[in-house]
Formats: C-alpha cells, structure tokens, sequence
C-alpha cells in the first residue's frame, strides 16, 4: 500500500508518524514545499513542491500511483486539491473545494447552520457595505469582526483583544469590506475555547479526544495570536473545565452541521472535521469549523490512536466508520511548541538550533515543523519549529515532560512554559465556574 501525504508541518510529521506505526506497512510519499527532518525519515519519496501547484501534485501523484492521499494544511484543501487528485483516481482523507466553504467562508459557515437549524451561531450578520454595522454591533455589545476568507489565523479582530472601540473595529471591517467585499460581525462570546476533531466518513463521525490549544504568544496569555504554542488533552478524554454535557453539545452541532453541509453540496464529506468551541454561559457555540487536523492538536491526538490509523483512512474513504473500532489510548497530553525568538511577527530565521534528543524523556514525542536539516544543523525558517508531546497518565506529569523535553533545544528560541501548568488550568476552570453560576 502506498499512501501520499500532503504538507509538510509538525502535523504532517504527526500524520507520517501515526501511518509509520501501522501494522499494513505502507509506504508513505509526500509532497510537500520545504524538507521537514521528521518527515524525511519516515517517507520514501520526498517531491519538494509548491501545495498549490496542482499539476506538480497530479503529476508526481500520478507517476506514484499511491492508494489515496492525506490533505493536510487548509489552502489546497480550499483549492481542490482532493477535486484534482479524485479526477486522477485517487480519493482522499480530505473534502472537496465545494465541502470545505465550510472553512474557507466564515458567512458560508454562519449561514449554513442557519439554513438547517444547526444550534451552536452566536448572534451574527455578514454585511457587504457599511450600512448597518455600527447599529448591529451596538445590539451585540462586544463585536468580533472576521475577514471571510482563509487569513492564516491573522483574519479575526476580537474587541478588548486587537482593537478597544467601535470606531476601530469599524476601520477594520472597512479594510475587510474593501478587501473581499464582505464582512462577518458577531457577538463576542465569554468562556473557554475547546477543540474537537472528528473522522468523517460520509456517513458518521467519530470523535478524537477534545483538546484545547494556546493561541497567546507569551505566557498568562499575552502578546500576538499565533498559529497555537501549545495544546492539553485529558485522559478522560475530555478537559478539567469541561462537563460530559459540553462535548456531547459540540458533537450533537457537529453531527447537524456535516448533515446540513452534505445536504447544501450534495457530497459526501470524507476527512477530518475539526470545531473549534467555546463553552459559555448560555452552553456550547461555534467559534468555527475547519476541515483538516488541527495543528497543534493532531499532535495530542494523533500519539494516542491505539486504532491502525491506516484502517481509519480506509474507514473514511470507505464509509465504513460505524463498523471500524476506533480507540484512543486514556493518557494525558501536554504539546508545547518551540519557536524562533521574535514570532511570530519578527522571527529570526536561518539560524541555527541544537537539539539534543538524548535531553528528551522517553515518553515524549518530537515533531518538527519549520526548521530545514543542512549539514547536520538544524535551521529556524521563522514560523513554529519544533513540538514537543509529553504523554502520561495526568495532565501534570505530561506537563512536566513537555516542559523538560524544551529544555533540549539551544539556541535562539522560547515556548510557554504556563501551558498545561496546575496554576493555569485552575485559573480555566474557576473562570467557568464563575461563569456558570453567573
Ligand atoms: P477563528 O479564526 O474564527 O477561529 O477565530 C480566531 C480566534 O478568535 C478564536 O480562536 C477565538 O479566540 C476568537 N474568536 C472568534 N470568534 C469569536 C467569538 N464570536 N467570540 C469570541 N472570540 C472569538
Ligand atoms: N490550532 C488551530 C488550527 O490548527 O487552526
């Protein structure tokens, strides 16, 4: 069996790595556009190449002749990369361009579980001129303003966070309206993010175990959004300030709202659903969906799968889920990402880093993103460089894994050292029993 893997970041190492331990031994080929020294190891085919060249793609897939491929990262999935390798022949664990509007239009989203009575909107409205914004957002209270597009996770403006009054974040709406034409205006929300990765197989979805990442640059949450310094996931499967009740909400809105999307499409959805939630007052809502593994969270979840990950592909492609056992093993995790000094906005880059993988504990997992292999060193290429995965039997033994394993990196770096710490996750759950009792 031969599969491609498409991207080259720590999730894509984490991919490589959960089909690596399969038992059906399948060689993995990636395609990807920089080396990754993770991936290096595990694939026997490397074609360095641009994501959005499909040609390149359906060349190089077609010459491989692979069973089925991986999407990874959220642009060529946006772009149809699973509509160009389908036409080749070749299916994949990742949606079709029409499936994955779900991500790439945050007003496609918003309207969609309108549409079909999906519960989980905060109160929203897309406009397409000024007209009415300053009104709508005054009936909100607190506004959050979305770009409608892909933005790299830089497209979202929370008030409080990124700008203080109206009046700024109407300057910022314009910018979006002059940009795309569109704008998305929502209802701030107040309580606790959490991710759910789902497998979707056309049919059913079945859950990994939620996690919730650490977007802040510095610690006690300050500084610039990032792409997520790091990410926790309970043994149970759940997290501290999470009830049985909360997850079973995000599942119940993500049922409905693939139900909702492959009704709108006329498709089935075959890939990984990935809500990313917050837990309020008034119960679970939908910050957003995307329609890939999340990065860092596939580095939580992706170690724990005890299921032949190679049978859950197939699952997927198949639409054989409900039939397939899928388990997740009952540890914790604790991921923590080592990036350049000054990211993410003014990384150093080119320079060189010394990890000392003998420094690691066992029971961590390493996975490398942006940093190229020459000579033997090991070169910063400005954005998230290396995770590390401390897993464990609690969240503070896997804290404290992760924490000692970014102690073997030298040069010039730095990471969170509060994610996962006791004093932190305290500091989550007494927010939500403030707010539940509020
Ligand atoms: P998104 O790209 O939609 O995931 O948004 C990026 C980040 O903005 C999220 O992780 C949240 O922290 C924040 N955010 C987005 N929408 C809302 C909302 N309606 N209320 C509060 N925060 C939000
Ligand atoms: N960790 C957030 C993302 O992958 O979009």
């Amino acid at each position: 069996m031969k599969i491609l893997v498409l991207g080259n970041g720590a999730r894509e190492h984490a991919i490589c790595q959960a089909l690596g331990k399969s038992s059906k031994n399948p060689e993995v080929i990636s395609y990807a556009n920089a080396h990754n020294p993770g991936i290096a190891q595990i694939a026997k085919t490397v074609e360095i190449g641009d994501l959005m060249d499909f040609q390149h793609l359906t060349r190089f897939a077609k010459n491989e002749k692979p069973d089925f491929a991986i999407l990874g990262p959220d642009d060529p999935i946006a772009t149809g990369a699973a509509d160009e390798l389908n036409k080749i022949g070749i299916p994949s664990v990742g949606p079709t361009k029409k499936l994955a509007r779900l991500e790439s239009s945050k007003s496609f989203a918003r309207k969609l579980l309108d549409k079909y009575d999906v519960p989980g909107n905060p109160k929203h409205k897309t406009f397409f001129t000024e007209e009415g914004i300053r009104e709508f957002s005054q009936e909100c209270g607190e506004i959050v303003i979305k770009y409608d597009g892909l933005a790299g996770g830089k497209g979202v403006q929370v008030q409080g966070d990124h700008f203080s009054t109206l009046d700024e974040g109407l300057a910022y709406a314009q910018e979006c309206l002059r940009k795309s034409g569109k704008v998305v205006i929502e209802e701030k929300l107040i309580g606790q993010e959490f991710s759910l990765m789902f497998f979707v197989d056309g049919n059913s979805l079945t859950p990994m175990p939620a996690v919730q990442d650490n977007k802040r640059a510095f610690v006690n949450d300050r500084g610039p959004n990032t792409g997520g310094m790091g990410t926790i996931s309970d043994a149970d499967h759940s997290l501290p300030f999470l009830t049985p009740k909360d997850i079973q909400q995000a599942k119940d809105i993500s049922i409905r709202a693939i139900g909702a999307l492959q009704a709108e499409c006329d498709e089935p959805f075959k890939g990984i659903l990935f809500g990313g939630f917050m837990v309020t007052k008034k119960g679970v809502k939908l910050i957003e969906y995307n329609v890939r593994f999340g990065d860092p969270e596939s580095l939580n979840v992706l170690p724990l799968l005890s299921t032949d990950f190679v049978d859950v592909c197939e699952a997927i492609i198949g639409g054989t889920l409900a039939e397939t056992n899928v388990e997740f093993f009952q540890q914790a995790t604790v991921c923590k990402y080592v990036v350049p000094e000054g990211y993410p906005d003014t990384p150093v880059k080119d320079v060189a880093i010394v990890l000392d993988e003998s420094e690691v504990p066992e029971e961590v997992e390493i996975f490398y993103a942006s940093v190229d292999k020459k000579n033997n060193e090991l070169l910063l290429q400005g954005s998230r460089a290396i995770a590390f995965t401390g897993i464990a039997d609690t969240l503070a033994e896997a804290q404290y894994l992760a924490e000692t394993a970014t102690k073997a990196v030298k040069g010039p770096v730095f990471h969170r050292e509060d994610i996962g710490t006791a004093e932190l996750i305290t500091s989550r759950i007494e927010m939500m029993k403030k707010i539940r009792t509020s």
